[in-house]
């Protein structure tokens, strides 16, 4: 009887634990901040408290983001650009990184970082081999010298890797036979075996979306996780019925390969994005995110590695009008969320399937509800196609391409949208809506059909001018925030 009491409440705790285990873990979120009007880091994080999600990863240090995350508990993963890694090969300059951008924010009610980012995909075949070299010995500064600050239990150093660091080979294109690349294969096993010296998980960016976008004979099933695909049978006899398992096992694999078989996997990005490509549109997304959702939130693992979590953070937060649209137009849609915080389509983070709403932004400063358009009388066509050149120069047009949603506008649309995206870009300065006279501002709503025509957020310079004057004896956020400057310069 005692045994079998303890037997079931052992199960019971297990049962119990793992029930905790994915809520207390949750899933994390990628938040970029390449955008023209970037909504304030405190709406942005009571959004993330809004949705429960616990962790965010960054791709830099960026004061006021970590200001405005500071006391919020949420895990943050901190970042060094490739362009410092560099620098970070000399030891007293990680050192002076730490101190800044780690240490200064440990304390009660400062920025719970748990990892730090050393570089963002350095390995990216396009980089030509440009970060070889500083990468391994920048992630072993950074560690050290976390270390060195009586951090390193806490805060681990990581390289969010691309997918293309590991393949299979073309006569056995399967998970099994994953291996590092092999021109790098030698700088991969250190780091790897540095990264579980120091119990540092390996990050990886895991993308479906670009596997179907670079290859049009990519089979679309594939790429989500409703089952519809035909399997790829391994020669071990397990069946892939999508690209997202198949990836992360092989990368399971290459690690095996080089002795490291059982650290652990961070997936740094996984997401669809809802513009700028044939396939990158709600619908889709949904579907992608759905069946994510649900394998995330069963913990089944991967067949390599089943039955457990999977520490992942989605790409991404919101959409950013200023990425670089190098590797697609789509770049600037990967949001969950559009540019101004609101949900994009139904979407359930916990992981059962419901058909439930993201719960959006709230108090955001809108610019007035102005848009620019093409004035009905301009006639001028050769002007007009100059002018809409220069307007999608210095603002984003993606929306206006092929497969996109502005897509089917007629030229006068198109124009419209033009004038309208680089008034707004340009916080509806007045003179930034003329374009030789061919444009005019309205009131009146002009979006057309699906085609979105937006209105731009007020950036923090220009809410904090109209909210905030010139008295002095005023105590609002600026003043806070000054405060919060002189405990952080006082205690370090
Ligand atoms: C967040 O978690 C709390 C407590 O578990 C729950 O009541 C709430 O519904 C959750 N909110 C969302 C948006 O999932
Ligand atoms: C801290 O991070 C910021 C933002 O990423 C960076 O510009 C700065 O150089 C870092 N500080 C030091 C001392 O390296
Ligand atoms: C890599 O090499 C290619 C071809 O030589 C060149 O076009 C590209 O600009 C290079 N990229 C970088 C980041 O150096
Ligand atoms: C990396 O080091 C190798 C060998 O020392 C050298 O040949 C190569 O030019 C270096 N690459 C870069 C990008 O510095
Ligand atoms: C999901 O909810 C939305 C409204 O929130 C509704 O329009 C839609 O039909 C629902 N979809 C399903 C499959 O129930
Ligand atoms: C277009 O031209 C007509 C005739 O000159 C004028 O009455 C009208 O105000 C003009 N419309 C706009 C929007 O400028
Ligand atoms: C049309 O615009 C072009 C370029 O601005 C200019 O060179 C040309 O003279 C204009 N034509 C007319 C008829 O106004
Ligand atoms: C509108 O602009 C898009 C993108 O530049 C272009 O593909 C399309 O042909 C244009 N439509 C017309 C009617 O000019
Ligand atoms: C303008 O209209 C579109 C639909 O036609 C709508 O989605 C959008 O929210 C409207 N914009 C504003 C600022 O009301
Ligand atoms: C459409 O525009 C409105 C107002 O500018 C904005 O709030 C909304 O997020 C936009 N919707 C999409 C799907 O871009």
């Amino acid at each position: 009887m005692v045994k079998f009491g303890g037997y079931m409440l052992l199960l019971f705790f297990l049962f119990i634990g793992l029930i905790g285990c994915r809520n207390v873990e949750g899933i994390g979120m990628n938040w970029g901040t390449m955008a023209s009007h970037k909504l304030p880091p405190k709406v942005v994080v009571q959004m993330l408290k809004d949705n429960n999600i616990s962790k965010v990863k960054l791709f830099d240090a960026d004061e006021n983001t970590m200001k405005g995350l500071a006391g919020s508990d949420i895990e943050v993963m901190v970042a060094i650009p490739n362009g410092q890694l560099q620098d970070m090969t000399d030891y007293d300059t990680a050192k002076a990184w730490v101190k800044k951008n780690v240490t200064r924010y440990n304390f009660k009610g400062g920025v719970n970082v748990k990892y730090v980012a050393v570089g963002n995909e350095p390995f990216l075949k396009s980089y030509n081999g440009s970060f070889l070299n500083s990468t391994f010995p920048a992630l072993q500064n950074i560690q050290n010298a976390l270390n060195d600050a009586g951090l390193g239990d806490k805060v681990k150093a990581t390289v969010p890797l691309n997918a293309d660091v590991y393949e299979s080979p073309v006569n056995a294109p399967f998970p099994s036979a994953g291996k590092f690349r092999s021109d790098i294969r030698s700088v991969m096993s250190d780091i790897v075996h540095f990264l579980s010296k120091n119990n540092a998980p390996f990050t990886v960016n895991i993308y479906p979306f670009l596997s179907l976008q670079q290859s049009p004979d990519f089979p679309i099933d594939y790429t989500f996780f409703d089952g519809g695909s035909k399997p790829v049978v391994d020669t071990n006899g397990i069946a892939y019925t999508n690209v997202f398992d198949a990836n992360f096992d092989t990368l399971v694999s290459s690690l095996k390969d080089v002795g490291v078989g059982d650290i652990p996997i961070v997936v740094g990005e996984v997401g669809w994005p809802t513009d700028g490509d044939k396939n990158a549109n709600f619908l889709l997304a949904q579907r992608f995110y759905n069946g994510l959702m649900k394998k995330l939130g069963s913990n089944q693992g991967t067949p390599l590695r089943p039955n457990q979590y999977i520490e992942v953070y989605l790409f991404g937060l919101l959409d950013e009008d200023t990425k670089s649209v190098a590797p697609g137009d789509f770049e600037r849609h990967w949001g969950i969320f559009t540019y101004d915080g609101q949900p994009k389509y139904p979407m359930d983070l916990t992981g059962q399937g419901l058909n439930s709403s993201l719960v959006g932004a709230k108090d955001v400063k809108y610019l007035p509800l102005k848009w620019c358009v093409l004035n009905p009388n301009a006639s001028n066509k050769t002007a007009l196609t100059d002018n809409i050149n220069y307007a999608c120069t210095y603002a984003d047009c993606t929306k206006l391409g092929f497969g996109s949603s502005c897509n089917g506008l007629d030229a006068q649309g198109n124009a419209s949208y033009a004038f309208n995206i680089y008034y707004q870009t340009q916080s509806q300065k007045d003179e930034s809506c003329s374009f030789q006279g061919m444009a005019m501002v309205t009131t009146n709503n002009a979006s057309q059909g699906n085609c979105n025509f937006t209105i731009q957020i007020a950036t923090s310079s220009s809410y904090r001018l109209h909210l905030w004057p010139s008295s002095p004896y005023h105590i609002g956020p600026p003043l806070l925030l000054f405060a919060f400057e002189l405990v952080v310069s006082f205690l370090f």
